[in-house]
């Protein structure tokens, strides 16, 4: 099935603003954009004169989140949010964030061109922080605004009063996401469009292996306390230790001093674990940690380990989510399930009102790298269902009163 023609024009919209905000970037030569950077503020503006010229009121939160609001005429109405993040990954694909919010922006676009007044006010998002990736800590914006921050995450940050973003959880009534799938299931099922059924759980861990540095001519083998040669060994434990489902990977490690004449005294990595379920990624967690601690033992190294984040598996409201899989059932074939090995802003804004989100397929399934590439014509369909999820919302909510 393909979309109705008037969404490939909208599609071709999105794409062509993708393309664009592809092009604000920290860094020369490829796309990063990290929160509350130069980058991250110009996509905000960016994106800001596309709300406005949609007829949108449009501001930026304490926390960087940038909102374009189109009123419901009733009185006491709660919120529909949409949307996605603006930041990315270095070096990152065009898609992945921005095009949920340009499809929110679209999807919204068609229903007020119908003219039909909703029982809800909607609010199209673009949060600050998905990714985690300045202060590797994530959903700094999605968490301000379900007031879930942590004292160690304020203490962890330079931008001041960002809590203040704060919203009430009586103000929404749901908050719905369209994100590309970032993995091979729809390629694989032939589909544009998939409902997505939990996020898995996540853990962002900060480890250092210390020993001492010294001179890499004079100080025999047996004889060294090599910070880098025990945090070797620990990568490589990193990729076996996972089974089944549970990933973990290292994806940062800084080595001190840094220089080729110089034995490493100390390395600072990075540690990502994830599982659908929040128990076994926990017992992997768990493990890996007496792993560094043998190492470190054996290697007479002193071990520094920090939680840095840790978030529940969250599951999507199944109402909702029954809606989304209504609406999708108009535009594709068949209607396919999944869960997300990757973490998006709804697994926190899930603790202010019931949450859903839709995947969009992408090329052999390949995110965080600038190879990234959706259809247009899977945009079309998304954006025909998300209008169509946001009219049964409001029929459901006319039916409610
Ligand atoms: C964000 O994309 C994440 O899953 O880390
Ligand atoms: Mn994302
Ligand atoms: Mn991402």
């Amino acid at each position: 099935m393909s979309a109705p023609a008037l969404f490939n024009e909208s599609a071709a919209r999105v794409m062509q603003q993708c393309d664009e905000l592809g092009r604000i970037t920290d860094e020369p030569g490829r796309l990063t954009r990290t929160f509350h950077s130069p980058a991250m503020q110009l996509a905000n503006g960016l994106v800001g004169t596309w709300m406005r010229a949609a007829g949108l009121e449009v501001w930026d939160d304490a926390a960087f989140n940038l909102f374009g609001r189109w009123p419901s005429a009733r009185g006491r109405a709660r919120t529909l949010l949409l949307g996605s993040h603006l930041d990315t990954v270095r070096d990152a694909g065009k898609y992945d964030g921005p095009l949920g919010v340009l499809v929110a922006l679209a999807a919204l676009e068609h229903v007020k061109s119908q003219g039909l007044p909703l029982p809800f006010h909607v609010e199209v998002v673009g949060f600050s922080d998905e990714e985690g990736v300045r202060y590797q800590t994530t959903y700094l914006g999605s968490r301000a605004l379900a007031g879930r921050l942590k004292k160690t995450d304020l203490a962890l940050i330079q931008e001041k009063g960002i809590e203040k973003a704060r919203r009430k959880a009586s103000e929404f009534l749901a908050y719905a996401e369209v994100h590309i799938e970032q993995g091979p299931v729809l390629e694989a099922r032939d589909l544009a469009l998939g409902v997505v059924t939990a996020i898995a759980s996540q853990a962002r861990i900060r480890l250092a292996f210390s020993g001492v540095a010294g001179h890499a001519g004079t100080t025999p083998m047996a004889l060294r306390r090599d910070a880098l040669c025990g945090a070797a060994e620990f990568i490589v434990a990193v990729e076996k230790a996972p089974a089944g489902q549970t990933v973990a990977t290292v994806g940062m490690m800084q080595v001190s001093p840094g220089a080729s004449n110089v034995i490493p005294g100390r390395v600072e990595l990075s540690l990502d674990v994830r599982d659908q379920s929040e128990a076994r990624r926990g017992r992997l967690c768990a493990k890996l940690l007496k792993i560094a601690e043998r190492l470190a033992a054996q290697r007479n190294l002193t071990l520094e380990w920090k939680i840095v984040q840790e978030t529940p598996a969250v599951p999507c409201d199944k109402r909702l989510t029954q809606l989304m899989r209504q609406a999708v059932g108009r535009h594709e074939r068949e209607v396919i399930a999944l869960p997300s090995g990757a973490g998006h802003d709804g697994a926190e804004i899930a603790h202010l009102c019931p949450m859903t989100m839709l995947f969009v397929r992408c090329q052999g399934g390949i995110s965080h790298n600038p190879a990234e590439s959706v259809q247009t014509s899977d945009v079309a369909k998304s954006i025909a269902a998300l209008a169509d999820f946001i009219i049964l919302l409001a029929a459901r909510e006319q039916g409610a009163v």
